[in-house]
């Protein structure tokens, strides 16, 4: 069993210290059209402020295998090399595109669990489906068709299937799910980028306007979304999808052997975790980087799913 106490406390607010710096870092590089001195410049500063920290932490999500990204790769050791041994989900900068363009949602993003405890997807996609808190299990399950999710929802919402609004991934591989989803009058939310966003948009309904999340995106991005959604309340299902034996092979080697696997937000996450996510640019749940004469400001929101604690923060740092 893994152990469930890993200072998350006092650890939590070193892990908004990560997020913030990694989002300052790439703010410079907003609107700029240049994704990756944007996604390096956060890479950098992530990198830095994480080996400050005392955790002796292993990256099992992160920029890619060790040959293809030189910093925070998978397996990386990071933080002093004193203190609990956790596991660590990051994307220094998720929505390079979104950030380049300056569209929003861009978030840098960063979760910490006890050692063994987070899911080591590979790079393939993730099928997903999420809803948020207050829905009794099961109400949308991965078996049914998307528009069987729509109606599902709408009557256990208690209202009709018109006032329901999904995200979507605008992709083409979408298109046909996009069809079916318009055949229920549900809204859909289209989104250009940025799918962990676009899931914990659905843990503040109210908020966001948006109550559900489906279709494929990165599996890496699914786990942090995972992540998020366990601290915030809501469901979570994903399933890898491969596109060639290469794609399999890297789930293997990630020492995944059931490659059908439904996975639910806590088969993702499976002890108790830490989540900091700072907005870049302007979303539905953070503020982006605010620029003034001689300062930045970053939001950040810092959560720990074992109290369910959901801290937002600014942090106001002189340039
Ligand atoms: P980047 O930040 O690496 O550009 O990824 C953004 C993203 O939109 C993710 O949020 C999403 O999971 C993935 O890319 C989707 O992949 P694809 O663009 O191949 O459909």
């Amino acid at each position: 069993m893994a152990k469930t106490d890993f200072n998350d406390r006092m650890l939590s607010l070193g892990l908004a210290r990560v997020s913030e710096a990694a989002a300052l870092a790439s703010a410079g590089w907003i609107g700029r059209g240049d994704e990756k001195a944007a996604d390096q410049a956060a890479v950098n500063a992530m990198r830095d402020q994480l080996n400050k920290l005392d955790i002796r932490g292993t990256v099992v999500i992160g920029e890619g295998e060790r040959d293809e990204a030189p910093m925070l790769y998978i397996g990386e050791e990071v933080g002093s090399g004193t203190g609990p041994e956790v596991d660590i989900a990051l994307d220094p900068l998720e929505g390079t595109t979104l950030t380049a363009k300056d569209m929003p949602n861009a978030l840098c993003v960063i979760a910490m669990a006890p050692r063994g405890t987070l899911l080591h997807a590979p790079d393939v996609y993730m099928e997903k489906l999420a809803i948020g808190p207050g829905y009794r299990n099961g109400v949308v399950t991965m078996d049914m068709s998307p528009s069987e999710r729509v109606n599902a929802l709408a009557a256990a919402k208690g209202c009709s299937t018109h006032d329901i609004t999904v995200c979507v991934l605008e992709r083409p591989r979408h298109e046909e799910m996009i069809a079916e989803l318009r055949t229920t009058d549900c809204a859909i939310r289209l989104i250009t980028d940025g799918d962990v966003a676009g899931v914990i948009h659905c843990a503040e309904p109210d908020k966001t306007g948006i109550d559900m999340y489906m279709g494929s995106g990165g599996a890496p991005e699914g786990v942090l979304a995972a992540a998020a959604l366990k601290c915030m309340g809501g469901q979570m299902f994903g399933r890898l999808t491969f596109r060639n034996d290469d794609e399999r092979q890297r789930a293997k080697n990630a020492g995944i052997s059931n490659l059908d696997r439904v996975y639910t937000r806590d088969d993702m996450v499976t002890s108790d975790v830490i989540f900091a996510g700072t907005g870049v640019t302007d979303g539905s749940i953070l503020a982006g980087i605010k620029r003034e004469v001689g300062y930045l400001t970053a939001d950040t929101i810092l959560m720990r799913s074992k109290t369910g604690s959901v801290r937002r923060m600014s942090y106001r740092n002189p340039v």
